[in-house]
């Protein structure tokens, strides 16, 4: 054996290791997570995976609720929950509003796709929007 021989051999195995190492974890890997095909969509008809998500995030700001207010957990498409059929009537209220009233609007970056008239407009982060004209409402 030449001098140096296993010196080399050990460094040659510790590559053999790492090419190993590598290549395990590349074939564990997951290819990039693709979000799944919405399965019940009524209301938001056309409308891209990433549109109704987006406008979803912005429904929850409105009300001031998480998702699971409307959604069963790990199962968006499940209609059980009563505040989600709500929601269905909201969206096409306030797509009606806008399309009666503001259809030349059109949103901009990161804006509800709905229109001008948002679930915010209304509800401003609380379940059941205020309704004003109190005691305290103003004397015309
Ligand atoms: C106020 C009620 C409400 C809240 C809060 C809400 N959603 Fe939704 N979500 C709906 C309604 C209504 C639909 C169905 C829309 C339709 O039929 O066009 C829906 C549909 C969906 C879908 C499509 C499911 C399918 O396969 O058909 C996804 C995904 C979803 N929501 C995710 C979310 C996420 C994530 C959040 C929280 C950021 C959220 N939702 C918050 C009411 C809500
Ligand atoms: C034009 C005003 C207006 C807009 C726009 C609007 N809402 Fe509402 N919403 C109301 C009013 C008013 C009520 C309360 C109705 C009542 O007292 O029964 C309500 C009630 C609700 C409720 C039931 C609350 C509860 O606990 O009883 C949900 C859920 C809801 N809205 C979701 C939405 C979502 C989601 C959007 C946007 C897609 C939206 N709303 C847009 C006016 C609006």
């Amino acid at each position: 054996m030449t001098p140096g021989g296993p010196a080399l051999r050990a460094l040659f195995l510790a590559g053999m290791a790492a090419v190993a190492l590598c290549l395990a974890s590349t074939a564990g890997a997951q290819p990039p997570r693709r979000p799944r095909p919405l399965e019940n969509i009524k209301t938001l008809k056309g409308w891209t995976g990433d549109e109704v998500r987006a406008e979803m995030r912005l429904m929850a700001e409105a009300l001031g609720v998480k998702c699971d207010h409307c959604h069963v957990q790990g199962n968006f498409a499940s209609d059980e929950k009563r505040p989600k059929h709500t929601a269905r009537r909201m969206l096409a209220l306030t797509m009606a509003l806008n399309a009666d009233n503001f259809p030349s609007h059109t949103p901009g970056e990161g804006q509800s796709k709905l229109g001008r008239v948002t679930c915010y407009t209304c509800h401003q982060g609380a379940q059941v929007p205020k309704q004003g004209a109190g005691p305290g409402a103003m004397a015309w």
